[in-house]
Formats: structure tokens, C-alpha cells, sequence
């Protein structure tokens, strides 16, 4: 028999699985329409940080709804299970793109890294710090010969308002696995203190993911520990282009990325200041083809190693 929830939603496949529970594709039998049904596993549900995260992404979600966010479509408690219903999108995450294909060419990355740092822009316009921006919660709806591919932005489990509501912090991550994946794109003073964090952080965050579209690696290496990508990023200067290629890159390029990922006080001011030097970043015979270079083994990322979307299960204790 199939599993009904809040007497509406019929679930079928799992779609994602995350920090908090599972995403499913779902049936809402009142309206005829198919949704992303988000539910906290039950053995989560008294447990006051996860349900508290859960409570927070709804919150947030109707507050921003913007083009490049996910649409909330209902969400609440049914006597048994946390649900967010959310409008079911078509298409991948980035995150399994670049599983399939390791790095994109300049033409391919230059829209998709426009559309996130606008998507940030409209986040940060309404005072919502994402936290959390990392390929497996940037959600690519397919595009055809008509319509170009879009970017949506998922999982504002660990947002927070830049005005109060700081208390939200990260305590809620405590599962392995999701640390891990979450701590690669994260910036310096988010692991110094991730309730003083302000739009910036998002911002090293969307640089880490540019970066890997380009290259197929990370800037600051691999590491299979928190304690070690930790220190990286904290002590050691991010990897360049070339560093991490073998071949040259344009100096704007390298230059964009330094202004990415250095300390907040030098690091991009906004999401526009960003997208306005992305938008000026060569695109010309100059940048590599990703066919001159080989990305690194994606292996060594601990929390890339599983096929799917989600974390393996020796990352993501039950
Ligand atoms: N609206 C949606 N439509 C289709 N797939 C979705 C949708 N929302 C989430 N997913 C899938 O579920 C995964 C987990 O969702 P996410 O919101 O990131 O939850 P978590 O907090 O558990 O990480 C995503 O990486 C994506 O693969
Ligand atoms: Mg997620």
C-alpha cells in the first residue's frame, strides 16, 4: 500500500536524501499535481534542533520566493511526520552533473554561475544568509532548444535572517556526512562562528562551486576529516587554477577567484559585485578547454564518493 502523508501527499521514489531525512517525489491527490515531499526521519522528530531547522526552512522559504528558489508549496505536522511540500522541479542537481562530467566549458559555466550569484542577490536582498550553497542544493530544471536551462537554490535548512534569529547555527549538522559536504564550500569565519556570518560567506561558497565547475577540483584540496579541511582552509592559500589544472589561465580569472575566497574584509562586498566581475572574466580561446586538462579524482572528496546525490553510507551514519 502506498504511504499517504497529511492525508494528501501519495509517496513514490526518493529523490534526495540530506541532513534531516529524505526528499520524495510525491502525488498530492487534492490538487492532481506532482510535489517534492521533504520528510524529517521520524527518529529526528524530538529532536528540537532538527525540527527547529526544519521550522526555519519553511519560514524562510515564504519569505524570499524568488524566480531562483525552490517554491514551498505547504508544509506543517500531520500527528506523525515534519513535512515541506515543495513544487517538484525536472531535471539534476549540480552536484550530479559534475559527477557525470567532472568540469564544464566556460560557455556552460559562465550562465550557470550568473544565475546563482543572482539567485544570492535576490536571497541576501530580503536578509537571508543561505549557509549552506554547495552543488547538491543547486537544483539545474532541464532546459530544450526553446528555453535555457535554470538555476534554483534548495535547502534553507541552515539559513538564517542576517537581522537576529543568529542563535540558528550550524548544531543542528551533526551527522557526519553532511558535515563533511557541507564544510568544503564553507568560509573561514563560518567555521570560526557560523551565527556571525553575513552574505559574504555565501559568497566564498559560490566561488568554491565556480571553481569546481571550471576545474573539476576544489580550491583548497581534498581531506577526509573536518579537522583537516578545516585547518586548509583556515591556514593554507586556496589552490589556483593552474595549480590545480597544470595549464595557464587568464590573470582576471585567478584574480576573480583570489577576491572569492580571501578573508571577508577583502572578499567580493556583494552578490552583484560579483556578478559584475564574473560577467567581465574572459571567455575567449584563452581559458582552457576542459579537454586540456584532467580533473582530479573526485575520490579523494569523502562525501563525493557515492554515485547519487547523497552522502555514501560510510559518511552518513543511520
Ligand atoms: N523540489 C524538488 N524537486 C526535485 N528534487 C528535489 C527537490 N527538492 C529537493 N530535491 C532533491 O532532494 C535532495 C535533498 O534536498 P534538500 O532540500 O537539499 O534537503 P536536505 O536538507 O535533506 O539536504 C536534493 O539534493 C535534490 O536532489
Ligand atoms: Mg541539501
Amino acid at each position: 500500500m502506498k504511504r499517504i502523508v497529511a492525508g494528501r501527499y501519495e509517496l513514490g521514489e526518493v529523490l534526495g536524501k540530506g541532513a534531516t531525512g529524505q526528499v520524495f517525489a510525491a502525488r498530492d491527490i487534492e490538487e492532481g499535481h506532482e510535489v517534492a515531499l521533504k520528510i524529517l526521519d521520524p527518529s529526528l522528530a524530538g529532536d528540537e534542533n532538527f525540527v527547529a531547522r526544519f521550522k526555519r526552512e519553511v519560514r524562510i522559504l515564504q519569505g524570499v520566493a524568488s524566480r531562483s528558489v525552490v517554491p514551498i508549496l505547504s508544509a506543517g505536522w500531520d500527528g506523525k511526520t515534519f513535512f515541506i511540500a515543495y513544487e517538484r522541479l525536472y531535471g539534476e542537481t549540480l552536484d550530479k552533473r559534475l559527477r557525470r562530467v567532472a568540469r564544464l566549458p566556460m560557455s556552460e559555466a559562465r550562465p550557470l554561475v550568473r544565475q546563482l550569484l543572482k539567485a544570492l542577490a535576490a536571497t541576501h536582498e530580503v536578509g537571508v544568509i543561505h549557509r549552506d550553497v554547495k552543488p547538491a542544493n543547486i537544483f539545474l530544471e532541464g532546459g530544450d532548444a526553446r528555453k535555457a536551462e535554470r538555476l534554483r537554490l534548495l535547502d534553507f535548512g541552515i539559513s538564517k535572517w542576517e537581522a537576529g534569529d543568529g542563535h540558528g547555527t550550524l548544531s543542528a549538522l551533526t551527522r557526519t556526512g553532511d558535515v563533511l559536504g557541507t564544510c568544503r564550500y564553507m568560509a573561514p569565519e563560518q567555521f570560526e562562528n557560523p551565527a556571525d556570518v553575513d552574505g559574504r560567506a555565501d559568497l566564498f561558497a559560490a566561488g568554491a562551486v565556480a571553481f569546481r565547475i571550471l576545474t573539476g577540483a576544489m580550491p583548497y584540496g581534498g581531506g577526509d576529516s573536518l579537522a583537516l579541511i578545516m585547518t586548509n582552509v583556515l591556514t593554507l592559500p586556496p589552490r589556483t587554477l593552474q595549480t590545480v589544472t597544470g595549464v595557464s589561465w587568464p590573470t582576471s580569472l585567478e584574480d576573480f577567484f583570489t577576491r572569492a575566497f580571501v578573508h571577508r574584509d577583502e572578499r567580493f562586498g556583494s552578490a552583484s559585485e560579483m556578478l559584475d566581475a564574473w560577467m567581465d572574466a574572459p571567455t575567449g580561446s584563452d581559458v582552457p578547454e576542459p579537454s586540456s586538462f584532467q580533473p582530479e579524482p573526485l575520490a579523494q572528496y569523502a562525501d563525493s564518493a557515492s554515485g547519487n546525490d547523497t552522502r555514501s553510507d560510510s559518511t552518513h551514519p543511520a
